[in-house]
């Protein structure tokens, strides 16, 4: 039977205490109900619908990425409600499996255990929790067959002592959505309609009620609340660690480590402490991050070794290359093979060539230099003149003294080599040597200022 699935999404997330959805909080960079979205196409369902409360249209616009049903309930009547506003967009003949948007560990395993249960009747997902309080307990005969499920607000004080409880996921078909959704009331404590009542309809109907139980609590924890949040975010970031060291990646801490996006390792790769790996990262064989570096979007070839307290956005650093420490890279920076950015250098829009050397205290911008150059320290390109930005052009072999100053436009032919302490503004011819700056001049037997009371 194919398969459908609704993601429930419209609750109001107040305890969140934010001006942003609760399932457009991040974890792991991406928003909460992105994760559940992926989990679920995974499963190759044949439509995902998303319930989404009035004024959802920042949740359609951050993942409009995706091919999603969008439902919108205008009040926020119960998860039987939010369910019942999908129902007519999904065809009777699928099995349809509801999950929370605000629930983003379950495993892929767990889900597709859950919906082969649903096959000719609803299936639930339950846990065993020390502490159940808050969740719906389940309710079961004395055979142990599941007879429903009862809301925390409206259980009795021994049902509260049933450690069994309803995870909120369910699966069923189609139908018999169709078929006990209308019949659900709302006269309880909430005044909702409770999406669980189906079971207890079906099973007064004659239906068995199957179920599994979720392998850990973790895999069930919607958040609620950022303390939840964070918890979320904690297990994702183990899990991504726990995998990359599986594929033979070092990491000094784990619990140390955060990619918000994907991070692709090859082999030897080494992590040490407090790196955070943003958007789409590639690390080639052998590289090394140093503690306390950022990389976004970033890929670095093999070799490569980045030093502490780095931040690479937008790079591409080549083989054999040594990055930092302390070195800013900013988007658009290419490092070809063997090249090396030194401590407090910032590049942005610059090709550093083959074996070049920036190795301190410089401000490389709009640059296209080649191979084998050397830029001493404390030298600024001067790209940009408060209007428009220029390039500085710089060949092969050229040496750059400390403390120059390039104004751009400017082109530096191969082998040029410019004098420390110059401010360069014309072109330097292959081979010639730039010098702009004053001449010394010595002055004998000059004396120094002294304070007037000062005796000889
Ligand atoms: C629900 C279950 C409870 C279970 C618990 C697990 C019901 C009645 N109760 O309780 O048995 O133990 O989850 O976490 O189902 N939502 C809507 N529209 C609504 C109401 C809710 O889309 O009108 C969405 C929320 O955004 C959320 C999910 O449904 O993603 C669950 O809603 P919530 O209010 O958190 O239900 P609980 O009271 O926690
Ligand atoms: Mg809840």
């Amino acid at each position: 039977m194919k398969l459908e699935v609704v993601i429930l999404g419209a609750g109001q997330g107040t305890r969140m205490k934010s001006s942003l959805p609760k399932v457009l909080h991040l974890v792991a960079g991406m928003p909460l109900l992105e994760h559940v979205v992926k989990t679920a196409q995974v499963l190759e369902p044949a439509a995902i619908h998303v319930v989404i409360g009035h004024g959802g249209d920042q949740v359609c616009d951050a993942l409009a990425r995706y091919d999603i049903n969008w439902v919108v309930q205008e009040q926020q009547l119960g998860t039987g409600h939010a369910v019942r506003q999908a129902l007519p967009a999904v065809s009777s003949d699928s099995t349809v499996l509801v999950l929370y948007g605000d629930v983003p560990l379950t495993r892929l395993s767990t889900l597709q255990q859950l919906v082969h249960q649903a096959q000719d009747g609803p299936a639930l997902l339950t846990a065993e929790l020390q502490n159940p309080n808050g969740y719906g307990r389940i309710l079961r005969d004395e055979n142990g067959t599941l007879l429903g499920v009862v809301e925390d607000k409206d259980a009795t004080p021994s049902q509260r002592r049933i450690q069994e409880v309803n995870t909120g996921l369910l699966a069923a078909p189609c139908r018999d959505f169709q078929e006990y959704l209308p019949l659900v009331e709302n006269n309880n404590q909430q005044g909702e309609f409770y999406l669980p009542d189906i079971l207890s309809l079906a099973v007064a109907a004659g239906k068995v009620v199957k179920s599994c139980i979720a392998e850990s609590a973790l895999e069930i924890l919607g958040v609620n609340d950022r303390v939840q949040l964070n918890q979320v975010e904690r297990e994702v970031q183990r899990r991504q660690a726990e995998q990359l060291m599986r594929d033979g990646v070092s990491i000094a801490d784990s619990g140390r480590l955060d990619i918000r996006g994907s991070l692709s390792c090859a082999e030897d790769v080494s992590i040490d402490v407090n790196v955070v790996f943003e958007g789409t990262v590639q690390l080639g064989p052998g590289v090394s991050i140093g503690a306390n570096c950022v990389l976004s979007d970033v890929s670095v070839g093999e070799g490569s070794v980045v030093h502490p307290m780095s931040h690479l956005q937008g790079t591409v650093v080549g083989n054999n290359c040594s990055v930092g420490p302390y070195a800013r890279l900013r988007p658009g920076t290419v490092l070809a093979d063997g090249a090396r950015v030194g401590n407090f250098v910032e590049t942005k829009k610059a090709n550093i060539g083959a074996g070049s050397k920036v190795n301190h205290l410089s401000y490389i911008g709009d640059c296209e230099m080649g191979a084998e150059v050397n830029i001493g320290a404390g030298t600024i390109t001067c790209n940009y003149d408060g209007v428009n930005k220029h390039k500085t052009e710089i060949g092969q072999g050229v040496f750059v003294g400390s403390n120059s100053t390039l104004v751009a436009p400017l082109l530096i032919e191969d082998q040029g080599f410019v004098a420390a302490g110059s401010t360069v503004t014309t072109k330097v011819a292959k081979g010639d040597l730039a010098v702009s700056r004053t001449r010394q001049r010595n002055i004998q037997g000059w004396k120094r200022p002294r304070k007037p009371d000062t005796k000889d």
